[in-house]
């Protein structure tokens, strides 16, 4: 029997692969660490086939070179990006596999949600009447119908959250390098999205054009009051010019399920720390941000889907067969 180490695992990583696991004609042995994946403790793999890590995990080139040595062949990632894997050393090493598409709803719905949150000040209320205070003032919201959405990055996701911005009646505008025409869709260069829009939410992965997309440059030209959603990833906005935005009023809010240095801190109960992100802790404190963990992907289709895909893929490759979940030198270019 094939064994695949898990790692940076909760208790919902394994619901999904373990039933779906038990359903296979060839199930793999399954074992969990609920460390992340790094040099110090890459030396868990020992004695298994296959890797299985997440966003976090760090597999940079001393972490492949391990696995490598180990005798594992193929590292499955259980998430659609790949940043955190350093290809170039992986190449003739280590297969890579990951799961391209599992439920661009999940991450769609949850931008709106944000965004809804985030302008209706839905974060702000839940605490206040959790401590017996009824008091609206400063929950003052705005009406979405009418307005201009404008989503940067038109692939999957982008494609999804469209059309929920569409049926909330706004105007959408759309800045994507690769266009495909939508209906109601009008494509602009960014510079004339972030002057138009009301609400700015990002859809395109981190590559080395998109990293600190929205700097202060970007954020001195978007309309004034605008609210920025991102669910993409944390470093395709600059913190600190976030920070000044929202300060200074030229941002109403901020809707963010990812943070550029998440990667020591998302999934991790911290709330003993005293040394904390300083940055972090400047946005989670304010009125007018809604902060999640990374989360947007958490539904119960998305993962059942990662779990389904990342076991094809997994099989496939033990029978020497080819997968279309390969990342390759292609995909290593568009990456960071
Ligand atoms: P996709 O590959 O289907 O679409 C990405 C789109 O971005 C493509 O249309 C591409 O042409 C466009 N793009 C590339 N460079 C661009 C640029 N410089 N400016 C604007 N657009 C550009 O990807 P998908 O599935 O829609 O995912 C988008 C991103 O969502 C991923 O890269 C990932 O970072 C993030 N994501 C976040 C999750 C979460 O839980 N928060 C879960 C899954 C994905």
């Amino acid at each position: 029997m094939k064994k695949i180490a898990f790692f940076d695992t909760k208790p919902y990583d394994r619901v999904w692969f373990e039933r779906l696991n038990a359903e296979l004609s060839e199930p793999f042995e399954l074992v969990w660490y609920e460390s992340r994946l790094r040099p110090e403790t890459a030396c868990l793999a020992e004695g298994a086939d296959a890797v299985c890590a997440f966003v976090n995990d760090d597999i940079s080139a001393s972490v492949v070179n391990l696995l490598a040595d180990y005798g594992i062949s193929i590292l499955a990632m259980r998430c659609a990006g790949f940043s955190n894997v350093d290809l170039d050393a992986a190449c003739g090493k280590l297969t890579v596999v990951r799961v391209p598409a599992y439920s661009p709803d999940s991450i769609a719905e949850h931008a709106a949600a944000l965004m809804l949150a985030v302008d209706r000040r839905i974060h702000r209320a839940y605490a206040r009447t959790r401590d017996y205070n009824f008091n609206i003032a400063g929950l003052e919201g705005t009406v979405l119908r009418g307005k201009c959405a404008g989503i940067v990055g038109m692939g999957r996701i982008g494609v999804q959250f469209a059309k929920l911005c569409q049926a909330f009646g706004m105007r959408v505008l759309a800045y994507d390098p690769y266009p495909t025409a939508m209906d109601g869709v009008n494509f602009v260069p960014l510079a004339e999205l972030l002057s138009q829009s009301d609400v700015i939410s990002l859809h395109c992965p981190l590559t080395k054009e998109t990293y600190h997309l929205i700097d202060a440059a970007a954020l001195q030209t978007v309309k004034r009051g605008a609210l920025l959603i991102n669910t993409s990833r944390g470093a395709l906005v600059d913190s600190n010019a976030l920070i000044d935005a929202l300060n200074d009023g030229t941002l109403r809010g901020a809707g963010l399920d990812v943070y550029e240095e998440e990667g020591d801190i998302f999934y991790e109960d911290l709330s003993d720390t005293v040394d904390r992100d300083e940055q972090l802790s400047i946005l989670v404190a304010k009125p007018n941000v809604l902060l999640t963990a990374h989360q947007a992907f958490l539904t119960e289709e998305a993962l059942e889907s990662i779990a389904a895909t990342t076991l094809k893929s997994l099989t496939a490759f033990f029978h020497g067969e080819h997968t279309d979940c390969e990342v390759c030198a292609a995909d290593r270019k568009r990456s960071i």
